[in-house]
């Protein structure tokens, strides 16, 4: 049987890559699947993770954002991918990458040995960065104060953000950049293209 394809959806919060990222699952006949959150373990940490009033430093939060990719690579997208089945990712390593390296400063290096130790060789075929200006994401009115990663005070998005962007350019072969600022239907338009191009 051939292996699903396995497509992320990158980008800050208010970029609209959930709206995308459930949208092509529906469109490819996939399954939508999310992080952090996405099982029982996993929603579990979620609530730890994003809930601001527990201290935590960065590579705590990172080793929980590992803990929770790992139980959902080895119960819920190797699985899937192995069925056949396309899995769609509301976020993925990247989102470590971006907020916990380029963020918070976690070692890079570092954060993607543990990276592997995490998932292994589960590697997206494809991730789609919606690119959009920090601003542009804070007036869509993602920002929360009550979430650990939406009330960092400074430049902490415009990190996260070049990050994500440096990323991209470095592997295009894995990585399609779209403009995040365009309407809903033509970002739908400009990922079909892409995912035309590199069936
Ligand atoms: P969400 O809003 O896309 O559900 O993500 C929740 C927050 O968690 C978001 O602000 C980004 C952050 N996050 C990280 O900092 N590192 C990660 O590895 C992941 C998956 C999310």
């Amino acid at each position: 049987m051939t292996r699903g394809r396995f497509i992320v959806f990158e980008g800050i919060d208010g970029c609209g890559k959930s709206t995308q990222a459930r949208r092509w699952a529906a469109e490819l006949d996939g399954r939508f699947v999310f992080e952090p959150g996405d099982t029982e373990l996993g929603a579990q940490l979620r609530t730890w993770l994003l809930d601001a009033h527990f201290a935590m430093g960065p590579r705590v939060e990172s080793l929980l954002m590992l803990a929770d990719r790992s139980h959902h690579v080895t119960t819920v997208i190797e699985p899937t991918l192995d069925q056949g089945v396309d899995v769609i990712a509301d976020r993925f390593f990247a989102s470590t990458l971006a907020y916990q390296g380029y963020g918070r400063g976690v070692d890079l290096a570092e954060l993607r040995a543990a990276t592997s130790l995490a998932i292994g060789s589960c590697r997206p075929d494809l991730t789609f960065l919606l690119d959009v200006d920090v601003s542009v994401a804070r007036q869509r009115g993602a920002s929360r104060q009550d979430d650990r990663f939406e009330s960092v005070p400074g430049d902490f998005l415009e990190r996260v953000r070049d990050g994500y962007r440096e990323m991209a350019a470095s592997d295009s072969d894995h990585w399609a950049v779209v403009d995040g600022t365009l309407s809903e239907e033509d970002v739908a338009s400009r990922i079909r293209e892409v995912l035309a191009e590199r069936r």
